[in-house]
């Protein structure tokens, strides 16, 4: 049994009134390699930016909500509790709801104990056993917490105008005191711990160079070797191969799995193209619409299940495609969709 590196209940995440990641809960353990998939616009971005507390999810719950089974939550949640009217209800416009909701008393005396214990289980996350946020707060320990996290962006997020070296120790800043970072003082061991990273992904010959001068991939590898610096534990990475041709994607998810597999990183890496998911991944964990769709191993993807995810975006999946394991494990992959835990498959995967 793994230990759970990531663990998100309950994640709501709304922009405005638009909600896009509708109750999410999933754990992650130690040492996986995971593929989120799932069509443009499904909430992958913005699921792995609440992992370092980029952004911050919901509080409680507004009520008259429904999660994913279709149970209305907040009424279970809320029972004993004076009943605020639903923001989506039809009594009321929408822009007027939120004001009618604070003027209504809690009138009910066992209303008050429900609403704490209520609010602090919403959009709760933990990463490497510490807690990033929950109800819409981000920890106060937020930025400490993220030294463990590599996170890897589509756009390789490098300081241009910086050598690739430069960027690379840029990765233990959160290990040593600022006005070190901040004046450049880097010690002997830093330097060199630096340059065995840019060693191990291939571009320690280009250490001095300006970063913006390399090709995307490059400037992928380096980003690796920046997370490899900081000594991340877990590597989150957004779409990394989206804007590569297909060998230097091919290198760069290479390296991920090398670096999950040699020094048991966890990667939770978002991908456009299933093939790099059935190749690199063994679990998958696929969006729609910001809910989960699929959870589970990639192996048992079916084309149909792929269908269903991508919609009319399906001619652009790989259609390699192994029958026979689609048809055996079918019936365990359909039950994943009633419920049953992603633990539950992979002990009976072992069978
Ligand atoms: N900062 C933002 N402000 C408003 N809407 C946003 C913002 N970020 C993402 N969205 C919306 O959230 C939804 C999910 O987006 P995103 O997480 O980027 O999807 P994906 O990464 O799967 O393509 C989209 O409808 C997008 O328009
Ligand atoms: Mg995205």
């Amino acid at each position: 049994m793994h230990t759970n590196v990531v663990h998100i209940s309950e994640l709501n995440k709304s922009f405005g009134v638009k909600q896009v990641l509708f109750d999410l809960s999933l754990q992650v353990g130690e040492g996986e390699m995971v593929a989120l998939i799932g069509s443009s616009g499904s909430g992958k971005s913005t699921l792995l930016r609440h992992l370092p507390g980029l952004i911050s999810g919901d509080g409680a719950r507004r009520t008259g909500e429904e999660n994913s089974v279709g149970q209305d939550l907040s009424r279970a949640s809320l029972a004993g509790m004076a009943r605020a009217p639903s923001l989506s209800s039809s009594h009321s416009p929408p822009h007027l709801a939120p004001l009618s909701f604070l003027s209504r008393p809690f009138s009910s005396p066992a209303a008050s104990p429900a609403i704490p214990s209520y609010a602090s289980t919403a959009s709760r996350v933990e990463v490497l056993g510490r807690s990033i946020q929950c109800g819409g707060r981000l920890s106060r320990n937020v930025r400490q917490h993220r030294s463990g996290i590599g996170y890897i962006f589509q756009q390789f997020n490098l300081v241009g105008r910086m050598s690739v070296i430069g960027n690379v120790l840029l990765g233990s800043l959160g290990r040593i005191p600022r006005w070190r970072g901040v004046c450049g003082f880097f010690s002997a061991a830093e330097r060199r711990q630096a340059f065995e990273a840019l060693e191990r992904v291939g571009m320690a010959k280009y250490a001095w160079r300006r970063a913006s001068t390399l090709s995307g991939g490059q400037q992928q590898r380096v980003a690796i070797a920046r997370a490899l610096t900081q000594r991340a534990k877990i590597i989150l990475a957004d779409e990394p191969v989206a804007s590569l041709d297909p060998e230097s994607a091919r290198k760069v998810m290479d390296l991920l799995a090398e670096i999950n597999a040699q020094d048991k990183t966890t990667v939770l890496v978002s991908l456009h193209q299933v093939e790099y998911a059935r190749r690199y991944c063994p679990r998958t964990i696929a969006l729609k619409e910001g809910r989960i769709h699929y959870d589970g191993p990639t192996h048992v993807l079916s084309d149909m299940r792929l269908a269903g995810i991508y919609g009319a975006e399906i001619s652009t999946i790989d259609r390699q495609r192994n029958d026979d394991a689609d048809n055996a494990i079918d019936e365990i992959s359909l039950k994943c969709h009633s419920g049953i835990t992603y633990e539950f498959l992979r002990a009976a995967s072992s069978f």
